[in-house]
C-alpha cells in the first residue's frame, strides 16, 4: 500500500478529464493536479519550449512526493513523453496508447478520426499507434487549435455562440469521412464533449483521452499494490500558474464540485527554476 498522492498535469484545464475519472474510480486516493494556466496553450509552440515546460511541470509534482505521474496532455505525451519517461523513477502514464486501444476496440467500420492540437497532429503519434493496433483502418485527423483557448476561457456550454460554430468548422471534414469513432486526443476536448456530441449525434463513439489515461494508471496501481488502501475520502489539490479564480470557476462546472479553496497559485518564476532532470 502507498498513501502518497497521484500527480496529474496538463498545460491547463484539460487534465481535469483525467482527474474526474480518477476520483470516480479511486475515491480513496489523494490527487495533486498541476495546470500551467499561465503558459497555456502549449500545442501551438515549438518542441523545445514544450519539453522545457514539461520538465518543469513534472519537477513540481515530484517535489510534492507523488507516487505516479499522469501526463494528462496529448501535446506533452506526443512531443516530450518519451524523453520524460526515461528520466523518471516513478511510474509515468500518457494518453496515446490507452486512447488508441479504446478506439481500436470501439470502431466497427475501421474509419476513425483524431482531433488534437497542432503539435500532436504534426507528431503523427496517434495515427501511427492506430495503424499498429488496427491494421487496415482508415484514420483521419484534424488539428483544432482554437478549442483549447475556448475551454480555458470557459466557453464550454454545448450551445455557446463561439464554441458551437468552431466545433462545426473543425469537425465537418471528419463527418464527411463517415467516421464511427473519434479520439479526443487533446485532454481539453472532452470538456467540450457535449458540444461535440451535439454536432455528431450518437453515431460516433467519442474516446476521452484523459479518461483513458486515468483508467491506465488506476489499473496499474491496483495491480502493483500501490493504492492507498482507503475506500473514500481522497483529497484533490489544484496548483495553477495564473489566477486560480478563473480556473476554479470552469473546473467547478466541469467537475461538478467546488474547487475554489483548493486551487493554489504557483509562482512562474519559481517554476522556471525547476527541472525534472536535476
Ligand atoms: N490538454 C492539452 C493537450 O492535451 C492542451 C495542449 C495545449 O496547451 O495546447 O494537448
Amino acid at each position: 500500500m502507498d498513501p502518497r498522492p497521484i500527480g496529474v498535469f496538463d498545460s491547463g484545464l484539460g487534465g481535469l478529464t483525467a482527474v474526474r475519472e480518477l476520483t470516480r474510480l479511486l475515491p480513496g486516493e489523494d490527487v495533486v493536479y498541476f495546470g500551467d494556466t499561465g503558459r497555456v496553450p502549449y500545442g501551438s509552440r515549438g518542441r523545445d519550449s514544450i519539453i522545457r515546460f514539461a520538465r518543469q511541470d513534472v519537477a513540481f509534482l515530484l517535489q510534492r512526493g507523488v507516487k505516479a505521474v499522469v501526463c494528462a496532455c496529448g501535446t506533452i505525451s506526443t512531443v516530450a513523453g518519451a524523453l520524460l519517461q526515461k528520466t523518471l523513477d516513478v511510474p509515468f502514464f500518457m494518453v496515446v496508447d490507452p486512447s488508441c486501444r479504446a478506439a481500436a476496440k470501439a470502431t466497427r467500420t475501421g474509419r476513425m478520426g483524431v482531433i488534437a492540437t497542432n503539435a500532436t497532429i504534426a507528431s503523427g503519434s496517434f495515427q501511427a499507434r492506430l495503424g499498429e493496433l488496427a491494421p487496415g483502418a482508415q484514420v483521419f485527423s484534424a488539428a483544432c487549435p482554437l478549442l483549447v483557448p475556448l475551454v480555458e476561457a470557459g466557453h464550454i456550454a454545448p450551445d455557446d455562440p463561439i464554441t458551437a460554430p468552431a466545433v462545426r468548422y473543425y469537425l465537418e471534414p471528419l463527418a464527411q469521412r463517415d467516421i464511427d469513432t473519434l479520439i479526443l486526443g487533446c485532454t481539453h476536448y472532452p470538456i467540450l464533449a457535449p458540444a461535440i456530441r451535439r454536432f455528431f449525434g450518437d453515431g460516433v463513439a467519442l474516446i476521452d483521452s484523459g479518461q483513458q489515461a486515468a483508467l491506465a494508471v488506476a489499473g496499474f496501481l491496483a495491480e502493483a499494490g500501490m493504492l492507498s488502501g482507503r475506500e473514500a475520502g481522497g483529497a484533490c489539490t489544484y496548483y495553477v500558474t495564473d489566477d486560480p479564480r478563473g480556473f476554479a470557476k470552469t473546473a467547478g462546472i466541469f467537475l461538478g464540485t467546488r474547487v475554489d479553496d483548493r486551487a493554489v497559485q504557483v509562482d512562474l518564476g519559481v517554476l522556471e527554476g525547476m527541472n525534472s532532470e536535476q
